[in-house]
């Protein structure tokens, strides 16, 4: 047995598998830039950046000297209760980064679920309205105030709260009314004369909560006027309006919040992931009146804490320094032209779409169907790993490769990624892949 899989099989024996989306047989020892290296030190080239978290790629010298300075200076203080300057400071960044002119706060914690779970809690307090809206597909977190807010089938053996009504997401692919022709209108519509008048009355409504992209639902853009109608219908009604960046934000789309493509201003809006730089950390920016209607609502012992702080901090002068949303600009149109060349080779590939380094290739058994092609798609991504490249999969039909590297990546680098791709989709097309390896993953 190699020592990656010794320490797989440790991992089978001791891990809960209720932690677990695997997708092939890999364990890492090392990472450096887009490069992680397994016990043997081979090396793979990674275009998930674990989940877009990992956006200033592995191993950041900056980040790793602000680390241990901080950890020297001042290791941990329960912000909750007695707050160090870290947290004072990125809140006055954080703030300042959202747009519009009005009093903003910030809330911290440690993963996006417990952020969405802020949003679960207050937004109905806030707004002293119990109801929410959210969009199937949707990928808001695992605790149960955010499964609530969800609509994936990673969430669906849950039985979730009683106050949150879904509505179908306006995917340009997939129409949900089954026509392409304003789709936007369509589903404004349907919450407005259809949800509105029967089930979920606007005045009961306290937020709508939405990714600007949907993500794990499929790396789904909506039309460009949607977020601006969805926000005139909650004007309308006077219900908050809350975007989930977890994923898509702080850069990665080529603005530092994905709905900033579309001009409007949001009453809240959820952080995570990336914001640490790979130290956990994650934020609520919203209006003051949301994040203040209540003491002690919503915290945790370590949220904001020093060393988590410290690295959003440092994440954030990373990305300003090294210009890197510049980079997620020429890169992301690099490399979606590469992926739409892809597309002329391989018939499995159904819609290549996405923003930035935001991208999502969709594989289908048949162009005009578009049957989902599930298997297949875990198949490209186990060969793709055979071959030195890291990639997963997401959608609510398993079908969909996600693209979301560290956003420090070169053309080179993406040459090699496109490159393996390719090679992986030609071996599933004519079969050179081992199914039964690839069935062992059960991925989601
Ligand atoms: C859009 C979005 N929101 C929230 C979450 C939950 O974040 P976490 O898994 O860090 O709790 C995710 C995770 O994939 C996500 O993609």
């Amino acid at each position: 047995m190699s020592p990656t899989e010794k320490w797989l099989e440790k991992d089978r024996q001791y891990v809960s598998d209720a932690l677990k989306i695997r997708f092939y047989p890999l364990a890492v020892k090392s990472g450096k830039g887009v490069v992680l290296r397994d016990f043997e030190n081979n090396e793979y080239i990674d275009i998930s950046a674990g989940w877009a978290v990992a956006n200033i790629g592995y191993g950041h010298e900056k980040m790793a000297s602000a680390l241990q300075e901080q950890y020297k200076t001042l290791s941990f203080s329960s912000n909750i209760t007695i707050p160090d300057n870290q947290m004072i400071q990125l809140s006055e960044k954080l703030a300042g980064m959202l747009p519009g002119e009005f009093k903003k706060k910030v809330w911290y914690g440690l993963t996006g679920s417990d952020a969405n779970d802020c949003i679960a809690k207050l937004i109905p307090i806030s707004a002293k309205r119990p109801r929410m809206i959210s969009f199937m597909g949707s990928y808001h977190g695992q605790t149960m105030g955010s499964l609530s807010l969800s609509g994936h089938t990673a969430q669906a053996r849950f039985v979730s709260g009683a106050n949150v009504v879904k509505v179908p997401y306006p995917n340009p692919y997939r129409p949900p009314f089954g026509r392409m022709e304003n789709l936007t209108q369509q589903v404004i519509d349907y919450i407005e004369n259809e949800m509105f008048t029967t089930i979920c009355p606007p005045e009961s409504t306290a937020g709508i909560i939405i990714e600007a992209i949907q993500s794990d639902g499929g790396v789904i853009v909506p039309p460009d006027d949607f977020l601006p109608e969805l926000r005139k219908l909650c004007d309308r009604h006077g219900i908050y309006l809350i975007v989930d960046e977890v994923k898509v934000g702080m850069g990665r789309t080529g603005k530092w919040f994905a709905f900033e493509h579309s001009g409007i201003e949001v009453d809240a809006v959820s952080l995570g992931k990336p914001l640490g730089g790979g130290v956990p950390i994650s934020a609520v920016i919203a209006r003051k009146e949301i994040l203040d209607c209540g003491n002690a609502l919503h915290l945790f012992t370590s949220s904001g804490n020093p060393i988590s702080t410290k690295a959003a901090l440092t994440n954030l002068s990373i990305i300003e320094e090294e210009r890197l949303i510049g980079n997620v600009i020429e890169q992301g149109e690099y490399f979606k032209k590469q992926l739409f060349d892809l597309q002329t080779k391989h018939e499995i590939i159904g819609d290549v779409r996405g923003k930035g380094l935001a991208l999502g290739v969709e594989l289908v058994e048949d162009r005009v169907t578009k049957k989902p092609a599930s298997e297949k798609t875990a198949a490209v991504c186990y060969r793709a790993f055979e071959l030195g490249l890291l990639v997963f999969y997401v959608g609510v039909h398993s079908n969909v490769i996600e693209v979301t590297p560290p956003l420090i990546i070169n053309r080179k680098e993406i040459d090699i990624a496109v490159a393996i791709l390719d090679q992986a989709m030609a071996d599933v097309e004519r079969g050179n892949v081992n199914m039964d390896k690839v069935r062992q993953y059960a991925g989601w």
